[in-house]
């Protein structure tokens, strides 16, 4: 439980909030590279952390993140044409630079030096692992090295990476990622199917009260989740949580295995984009394996991406097919006769409650129990490290790239082998 006081410091990321100024000091993925394909392309609005942005890749295949408005009349860059080396507002044609300077002002006399008193806010952008990343934070303090996932590092053909719009505050997004007790629930068969699990569901899932622990890492912590398995063993699942917004599901211990992961990044308080990475550390993904991700029905979601949401000032609306206006397409015959919730598709069930907690989780009326561990660590964290920084404490993560070289884990290990050590070699990056 918050106070109303800790829950505003949570959830609010717009410049100059506490958690704002923090999250800042990461770098961010901003876009998917497939929103930004070639060199003088059309430019995207995109809303992030609270803040209207334009992103373009110039003619030297060099991306812009730019302040999304027109220093002249406030018009939005989105409509503005990307040429020679700038993007050109339409209005009245003035024209900027990657860095945001005013470089051409043809409504002025020639003689006027009006334009190089303009400039507008830009953000630098590197482009890696799929993704546009930017980093929002003062200059000075700006790591200069990525932080090293192994979804990231490895070939693009090793690589699925999509993103959807979610309606609701980060926070409760991270939370539902690192909430290890739902999926016995959540995305798991229909009662009395708890106490009588269907055949898709693996013994260790059926004990649904799991312990918790948890281990602080370089990268953020380990939640451990421990289910009793047959033979004086136990099931470990384990989830690295990756500050400020990263997971990775857990799954499987083999060195080859794929992997999956979120990151959840703010649009503004009351909308997220989630995005989902699947990769194979040492194979290229199947055209099988990746026409079966993007079909929707797991952790990938199918999505409208060209639909703008200009409501956002968003022009690649990303929104899911499956979503709160439509009522996540469920089908109560579906959960009356085989599926706890009647919805298809992982991230939707996610989404139907992430969504329906309210934009924003009202944390002070909530009970958390034994299986919250996770939960209340993430917080204590996050608001930790916010606090800190309003005392002029900088942030550690954003300056130990390396690592975030981790895995999650599935692992089955003897009941006196402690899981910090039976999981470790898993828990490792290969690439
Ligand atoms: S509003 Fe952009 S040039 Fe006038
Ligand atoms: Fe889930």
């Amino acid at each position: 439980m918050l106070s109303e006081h800790d829950n505003e410091l949570l959830t609010r990321i717009g410049p100059g909030t506490p958690m704002g100024t923090l999250l800042r000091r990461f770098w961010i993925p901003v876009l998917l590279t497939e929103e930004l394909p070639e060199p003088d392309g059309e430019p995207v609005a995109v809303r992030i952390m609270g803040e209207d942005l334009v992103a373009y890749k110039d003619t030297n295949g060099k991306v812009g993140l730019l302040d999304g408005y027109c220093a002249h009349r406030h018009a939005h860059l989105y409509w503005s044409r990307n040429e020679e080396c700038g993007l050109r507002c339409t209005y009245h044609g003035w024209k900027y630079d990657t860095e945001g300077n005013c470089i051409d002002m043809p409504n002025e006399p020639a003689e006027s030096n009006f334009k190089d008193k303009i400039k507008i806010n830009s953000y630098p952008t590197r482009e890696w692992g799929g993704a546009i990343w930017a980093y929002m934070g003062p200059p000075e303090l700006m790591p200069p090295e990525l932080p090293q996932f192994e979804w990231a590092r490895v070939a693009d053909n090793q690589r699925i990476i999509t993103k959807r719009l979610q309606e609701s505050n980060w926070a409760q997004a991270v939370e539902g990622g690192i909430d290890s007790s739902h999926i016995s629930f959540l995305h798991g068969g229909k009662p009395p199917a708890i106490a009588n699990l269907p055949e898709n569901q693996t013994v260790s899932t059926r004990d649904t009260s799991p312990r918790f622990w948890i281990s602080h890492r370089d990268f953020g912590f380990a939640a451990a989740a421990r289910r009793n398995a047959p033979e004086e063993q136990y099931y470990w699942r384990i989830t690295p949580y990756l500050a400020p917004w990263y997971t990775i599901i857990p799954g499987g211990a083999a060195e080859n295995r794929s992997l999956s992961g979120h990151a959840w990044v703010p649009i503004d308080d009351t909308h997220v984009f989630t995005f989902t990475m699947t990769w194979n550390p040492s194979r290229p993904i199947t055209d099988e394996e990746r026409e079966t991700h993007l079909k929707g029905f797991g952790v990938h979601t199918e999505v409208d991406k060209v639909m703008p949401r200009w409501e956002l000032k968003i022009s690649n609306g990303y929104t899911p097919i499956r979503n709160m206006s439509n009522n996540y397409m469920v089908d109560f015959e579906e959960r009356r006769l085989r599926t706890f919730t009647g919805i298809k598709g992982i991230s939707e069930q996610d989404m139907s409650i992430q969504e329906s907690m309210w934009p924003m989780v009202p944390r002070w009326k909530e009970h958390l129990g034994t299986t919250d561990k996770a939960i209340i660590e993430f917080r204590k964290l996050v608001m930790g490290m916010a606090r800190d920084l309003l005392e002029g404490k900088e942030p550690e993560f954003p300056h130990t790239p390396d690592a975030y070289r981790v895995r999650s884990a599935a692992v089955t290990i003897g009941r006196d082998i402690a899981w910090e050590e039976g999981s470790a070699e898993v828990m490792k990056a290969r690439v």
